[in-house]
């Protein structure tokens, strides 16, 4: 026997006896999937100086669940959870750099709003009788606190477990028109529950506004999986505020009965998205605040129920606040890209910010908003996460 044909035969054997190394596609584990998603997430991407301080990424887990956050706007940038095969999936869209979130048109994703989430008609209010103006960065009213909303500051961050994310900032005396040196202290964890939490506290030196939410946005069957259309919802709510034609609520409270507006019974987001309804052009789409404490659970106020129709992930979202505003992601434009690599195609993300009633100060019906010194302002909303 030549050497050469004994050396082909113990190579030949001994592969056949080594077992084939499993490669991530076969079977991915949680693990292997998360690090698959999170591969899209660099720190290198997100650590930076902006505004003179540290930006970074950061990671918090818990229970099945992990998150990605950065202070730049105190937002999340990336969430996942298990679907009922336990891969985990990126329910939350974001970018997949600071530069992209820096440049990109969209500014909100993930992110918490503040001072004054959602609007304020014409940017005008009136606070113990001195008027203020605040700008007008959205159809002549204001939105989300501004041009510098609490979205485009850098938080100082503090991570002392690995559930817990500490977010702090002080908004200055008539930032973006506001009154009062504004003390805000935001705590993001993750609950051996599956939940994501958010708990608000601020503070003042002058009477002012406040109304803080976080501003994620949702695909339950993954970042980049098309539209959220076939999504079941619920909204535990038998009223919402009607707006007109700039998005600003008349003051009604009108109930959700026999209109498209109405999600006491889980129904697809699509469904009626299209009908013929002033209130839905007005919207372009769902862009309405409805009026929670149909359902109570957890001493907070069920606000939602949503199932994606793939992935099976449900959300379930209760708040201390009095409302939410679902949005159907109506002005997504396809001009921005995700993390994913898609495009930020319209309605392939959802909101569900929980809030006082948008227009508040302008509103004397709606639970007023103001916060004055010797106050605290504490609120928390929580998004928990399960299968169906
Ligand atoms: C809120 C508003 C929407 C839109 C989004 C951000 O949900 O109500 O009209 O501005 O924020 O794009």
């Amino acid at each position: 026997m030549n050497t050469k044909w004994i050396t082909s035969l113990f190579v030949c054997l001994l592969f056949a006896c080594t077992p084939k190394k499993q490669s991530v596609k076969d079977s991915p584990t949680k693990k292997q999937t998360l690090d698959m998603n999170s591969n899209t997430l660099k720190k290198k991407r997100f650590d930076t100086i902006l505004q003179g301080k540290p930006v970074k990424l950061f990671w918090l887990e818990n229970g099945d669940i992990k998150m990605a956050m950065t202070n730049y706007g105190g937002r999340i940038v990336g969430l996942y959870v298990p679907d009922k095969k336990g891969d985990l999936i990126d329910v939350n869209i974001g970018y997949g750099s600071i530069k992209t979130y820096l440049e990109a048109d969209e500014t909100y994703f993930g992110a918490t709003i503040g001072r004054v989430g959602n609007r304020i008609a014409k940017g005008k209010f009136t606070l113990n009788g001195t008027e203020f103006s605040v700008p007008t960065n959205n159809n002549g009213n204001a939105l989300h606190g501004g041009y510098k909303g609490f979205q485009s500051v850098v938080w100082e961050a503090q991570q002392p477990n690995k559930y817990t994310l500490i977010l702090q900032y002080t908004s200055p005396d008539m930032e973006e028109g506001f009154p009062g040196n504004l003390k805000t202290k935001v705590t993001y964890s993750l609950t051996s529950e599956n939940a994501v939490r958010i708990q608000y506290k601020a503070s003042t030196d002058k009477p002012t506004l406040v109304n803080l939410t976080n501003h994620a946005y949702f695909n339950l069957n993954g970042e980049g999986s098309g539209t959220i259309l076939n999504h079941k919802m619920q909204l535990f709510a038998e009223a919402f505020t009607p707006v007109d034609a700039g998005l600003i609520p008349t003051g009604e409270l009108r109930p959700v009965s026999g209109t498209p507006f109405d999600f006491t019974q889980p129904r697809t987001i699509g469904e009626r998205v299209e009908a013929d309804n002033e209130q839905l052009h007005f919207g372009g789409g769902y862009d309405h605040n409805y009026v929670l404490g149909a359902k109570q659970e957890k001493s907070m106020n069920h606000a939602a129920k949503v199932v994606g129709d793939i992935s099976k992930i449900t959300m379930n979202v209760y708040t201390k606040e009095p409302g939410v505003q679902f949005y159907g992601g109506n002005f997504m434009g396809s001009k921005n890209t995700l993390k994913s690599g898609a495009k930020d195609d319209a309605r392939t993300a959802f909101c569900l910010e929980t809030q006082h009633f948008p227009d508040a100060p302008n509103q004397p019906n709606f639970p007023s908003i103001q916060l004055n010194p010797g106050e605290t302002y504490t609120t928390s909303s929580e998004y928990h996460f399960s299968v169906e």
